[in-house]
């Protein structure tokens, strides 16, 4: 075993934290289909898949180090939300709560001398720039678009959907 037991807690406990991010991102895109809002919801779909995949990337880590995957059990999401900027809010104050876990994640092992847990969470602080940033930026579109012009969060993920599919160009 080369983690040490105080950050095989802390990573199991980030796992919970990464598989309750997906689950409420689950019921964020529930909601969003619920009100027609299609593009939102699958954007949300997506995310979800990815924060499963955080939770992948940390197990799969206890277990090539010797560590012990002790899974905690993940609250109840929340699933009804008064407007979708109030769940584009919540979801950007859940990504910098994550950043906040991940980095008491790096102080300890910055603290153990676990060079090696250091570089996965590097990748890790790295991705939560870009998330933190991702659902800033949707949250300033919803807030500009207002509630009664969501169509336009739609054409405008819409667009950006196409420009990833198309690539750089020439
Ligand atoms: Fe895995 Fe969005 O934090």
């Amino acid at each position: 075993m080369t983690i040490s037991e105080k950050l095989n807690e802390a990573m199991n406990a980030q796992i919970g934290a990464e598989f309750a991010a997906s689950i409420q991102y689950v019921a964020v895109s529930a909601y969003f289909a619920a009100e027609g809002l299609v593009r939102l919801a699958a954007r949300f779909d997506q995310q979800a898949n990815e924060e499963r995949d955080h939770a992948l990337k940390l197990i799969k880590y206890l277990l090539d180090t010797g560590g012990k995957v002790r899974i905690p059990a993940i609250p109840a999401p929340k699933c009804e939300f008064g407007s979708v900027a109030e769940a584009v809010e919540m979801a950007l104050e859940q990504e910098k709560q994550v950043t906040r876990q991940i980095n008491e994640l790096m102080a300890i092992a910055v603290e153990d001398r676990d060079f090696a847990a250091q570089n996965l969470l590097q990748w890790f602080v790295a991705e939560q720039v870009e998330e933190v940033a991702n659902m800033d930026n949707l949250l300033k579109v919803v807030r500009r678009a207002g509630e009664e012009n969501l169509i336009y969060v739609e054409s405008y993920l819409g667009d950006q959907a196409s420009q990833v599919a198309s690539g750089p160009g020439e």
